[in-house]
């Protein structure tokens, strides 16, 4: 058979690695982990998420990248040849529709708030936090979004990088792109982290962050770990999966995933390193989201020696970050249409972008048009919130946890010990049989108990 495009093959492991981590290494690191970690019993917190990411969010990457290089092909043309050739039901076909649309939905509030840390490289180089006030900082943030016009611009600026990346094809764009930017990101970020060990507030900063507390620990404790675990390692939206499509099969796929989940895991952590010291230090309450990444780390950077280079450093390191996943998000998408209509990769980056774009503006929209609009008004939990809030919900609670349990399913259940066996390469390998237990019991049982959770709240 010929392909109508060209070919879509990482050029090495490195390439694949980079572009992996990429993607797992997005807004939830920096953002979301270290708040999480510090609020719910530090240090134990870490060896919760270290314990369920091992056991549930790692052997369903392991299973996603598989399925992705068995179909080689989009999600859903991957997991049509799947359930062809193994004689298996329609319903699996969820895994690469789920995943696609959540793709699509996730890629575009993630380009709105990756538009944000763009407009606050420009702020902090220009020296706008310098002396900024609490509420100063605030203002500053609440007048920003409340302007639809100017987060149309940088949303608009944002998802051209994505797309100009993406449209320049596998090897010449994504490959490219972060073969240059993930090493560029460690290196902010390990600057950032041996800087922060000097600033007043670190031994603050790190008993915050890491003191075992097991008194703060509660099952709920355990879900947000598992549920973190599934957005930061960037499984179940289809991403791995086309990335996995790429990988030659002389790549070890369990050795990589550990890679992958493992450098997620150490830049969350840094990232933790290289903020709370400067919150502490100055005195300022650490908060998790748009709080604490937009108002109050600009304080810090207002206030300390070289701030504009340091909060300069830090929205760039952020958008790296952003940039590098929502790649991953727009490539499944384009990935699948390119299989299927005779147009240029170019334009179907262009389109579905523009889509994307569209799409995006429900999200701009939430934080002043449309920010007392709650679409789910009649739905208890979403109640009171945005569109946004909606659709981040949705994403995260819903999609995300449906289709990594199908995965699982998949992977575990419908496909035999054998054929995983030698997708994976690991005849007689002593973990093998570890990992698919790990898929059939564990990993289903964490999901469904989010759910549950979920359901019952
Ligand atoms: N892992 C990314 C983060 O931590 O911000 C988000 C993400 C990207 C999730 C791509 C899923 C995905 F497919």
């Amino acid at each position: 058979m010929t392909t109508p495009f060209t070919p879509r093959q990482w050029s090495s492991r490195f390439a694949f690695l980079m572009a992996a981590i990429g993607s797992a290494v997005g807004l939830g690191n920096v953002w979301r982990f270290p708040y999480l970690a510090g609020e719910n019993g530090g240090g134990a917190f870490i060896l919760i998420y270290a314990a369920t990411t091992l056991a549930i969010a790692l052997p369903i990457l392991i299973s996603e990248i598989m399925l992705g290089r068995m179909g080689k092909q989009s999600p859903i043309n991957a997991m049509r040849a799947l359930i062809a050739r193994h004689k298996a039901a329609r319903i699996w076909m969820l895994i690469g529709w789920g995943g696609v649309a959540g793709a699509f939905i996730v890629l575009s509030y993630y380009s709105v708030i990756g538009g944000w840390a763009l407009k606050y490289i420009e702020l902090a180089l220009t020296g706008a936090f310098s002396g900024e006030t609490e509420a100063a900082a605030a203002n500053h943030f609440t007048n920003f979004v409340a302007d639809s016009g100017a987060l149309m611009i940088w949303q608009t600026l944002f998802l051209a990088l994505t797309v100009g990346i993406v449209a320049a094809g596998v090897t010449g764009g994504i490959e490219r792109a972060v073969v240059l930017l993930m090493p560029l990101l460690f290196i902010l970020l390990a600057a950032m982290a041996i800087y922060a060990t000097t600033m007043p507030g670190f031994g603050a900063a790190m008993k915050f962050m890491f003191a075992f507390d097991f008194s703060e620990v509660t099952p709920d404790t355990v879900l947000a770990a598992i549920g973190q675990g599934f957005f930061s390692v960037s499984i179940a939206l289809g991403a791995m999966m086309t990335y996995g499509a790429y990988l030659d099969e002389d790549v070890s796929i369990g050795m990589s995933a550990i890679v992958i989940a493992l450098a997620d895991t150490v830049v969350a952590v840094l990232a933790g390193i290289a903020i709370f010291p400067l919150v502490f230090s100055y005195g300022l309450e650490p908060s998790s989201g748009p709080g604490l990444t937009f108002i109050t780390l600009p304080i810090a950077f207002g206030t300390i020696g070289n701030g504009a280079v340091i909060g300069g450093a830090f929205f760039i390191l952020l958008s790296v970050a952003a940039v590098t996943s929502a790649i991953s998000l727009l490539e499944p998408i384009v990935a699948w249409i390119e299989e299927g209509v005779r147009l240029s990769r170019k334009w179907l980056a262009v389109i579905v972008g523009a889509a994307a774009w569209v799409a995006g503006l429900g999200t701009v929209f939430s934080f002043n048009r449309w920010a007392d609009f709650h679409p789910m008004a009649r739905f208890g939990v979403m109640e009171k919130m945005t569109v946004f809030d909606v659709l981040d919900f949705t994403t995260a609670n819903l999609i995300m946890p449906t289709v990594g349990l199908l995965i699982a399913l998949f992977a575990g259940w419908v496909l035999s010990g054998p054929v995983v066996e030698a997708a994976l390469g690991a005849g007689g390998k002593a973990w093998f049989p570890w990992w698919r237990f790990a898929l059939r019991f564990i990993a289903p049982l964490g999901v469904v108990s989010i759910f549950a959770a979920n359901v019952l709240m």
